[in-house]
């Protein structure tokens, strides 16, 4: 993993040297990671290449504040001091000079990554940590543009990552694994919840669990067992609850009784067989699926904008974290 006699730059993201984070891409995770830094005490910079969605984003980071202080997980009067941290930037120039951390956020391409890296790297101090949010890319083919591909790693948040912990690192085959231990802690230190990647995959972790669980809840939806709201219900009523505290593996120790996860899996795990030899393995959402759960979707939501939502899930999300301490 480590980058084979790369010099690391002496100042290399020391966590307390990291003041000041450039947010690029000011889309739906550029401009909550914004709220979440500012939240956090730091200076933040924002830019998008599209000057209307930059003054969106901010707008929407502000809003998040707002929020967050009226959800009571800011104090009173701490939206307004995080508003002041944050900085809308025209130019990419303006947006990196002097940064100690780039947080990137734009589209999910290898191209748009890569012409990006090219531009931005020459903007920055040689120690600049470049973090990319990316949900799925491989960091390693992202970083061979980079001249110092050994500070760069994926830092993939869960959306809204003001409010959810989750941040997944995972490092490419050049990322020096200083960089790694350092990026662990200050997002640590942030209080976010990081899990560290050993090797790449595909959609790291959470989105590959995400996966399996997707292609479940439409197949059930097509194959005719239960409706859209039926299935989203089984799973928020359910097992969600139960996620929110333990992940799969801790859950079915419990489940398996005094005799822990090795009982579960001798005795009860055995019927899981018969679940699995049923469940499909298409690898490409099926068209006529397709239909069926975005109108399975649109009858559940009824009148309720995007928005609406946005904000139920927010409030709720808040009370949850709150419940968990
Ligand atoms: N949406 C999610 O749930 C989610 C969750 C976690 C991570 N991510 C990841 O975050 C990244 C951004 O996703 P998003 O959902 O915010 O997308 P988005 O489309 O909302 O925002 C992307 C933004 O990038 C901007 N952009 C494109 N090229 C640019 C450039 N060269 N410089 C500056 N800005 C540029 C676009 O104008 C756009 O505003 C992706 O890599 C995605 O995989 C998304």
């Amino acid at each position: 993993m480590l980058n084979a006699g790369a010099e690391l730059p002496e100042n290399i993201m020391k966590n307390d040297r990291i003041k000041t984070v450039a947010c690029v891409g000011a889309g739906t995770i550029g401009s909550s990671w914004a709220t979440f830094f500012a939240s956090k005490g730091l200076d933040v910079r924002l830019y998008d290449i599209d000057q209307a969605i930059l003054i969106r984003g901010y707008d929407m980071a502000l809003e998040n504040l707002v929020r967050m202080e009226s959800m009571e997980l800011l104090g009173k009067g701490e939206a307004e001091i995080a508003r002041r941290r944050i900085q809308k930037q025209e130019t990419l120039e303006g947006a990196l000079a002097g940064v100690d951390l780039v947080q990137e956020s734009v589209r999910e391409d290898y191209k748009t990554k890569a012409d990006l890296f090219e531009r931005l790297e020459p903007l920055v101090a040689p120690g600049t940590v470049i973090a990319s949010s990316s949900s799925g890319l491989l960091m390693t083919r992202m970083q061979s543009v980079l001249e110092h591909p050994e500070r760069s790693l994926i830092a993939h948040p869960f959306n809204p990552p003001h409010l959810v912990p989750l941040v997944e690192l995972v490092p490419g085959e050049q990322t020096d694994p200083a960089v790694l231990e350092t990026a662990k802690t200050f997002f640590q230190e942030l209080g976010k919840v990081p899990v560290v990647l050993k090797k790449e995959v595909p959609g790291h972790i959470a989105n590959r669990l995400a996966a399996a669980l997707w292609r479940e809840s439409i197949d059930l939806v097509a194959s005719g067992v239960a409706s859209v709201e039926d299935v989203d219900n089984a799973l928020r009523a359910g097992p969600g609850l139960r996620w929110a505290l333990m992940g799969q593996h801790l859950i079915y120790h419990l489940g398996g009784g005094e005799g822990g996860y090795r009982h579960m899996i001798d005795h009860i795990g055995k019927s899981f067989d018969a679940y699995w030899k049923t469940m499909p393995t298409w690898t490409e959402i099926p068209d006529e699926a397709k239909e069926q759960i975005i109108s399975g979707v649109e009858n559940a939501v009824g009148d309720r904008s995007i928005q609406e939502l946005v904000e139920e899930r927010d409030r709720n999300l808040a009370r949850i974290l709150k419940a968990l301490g």
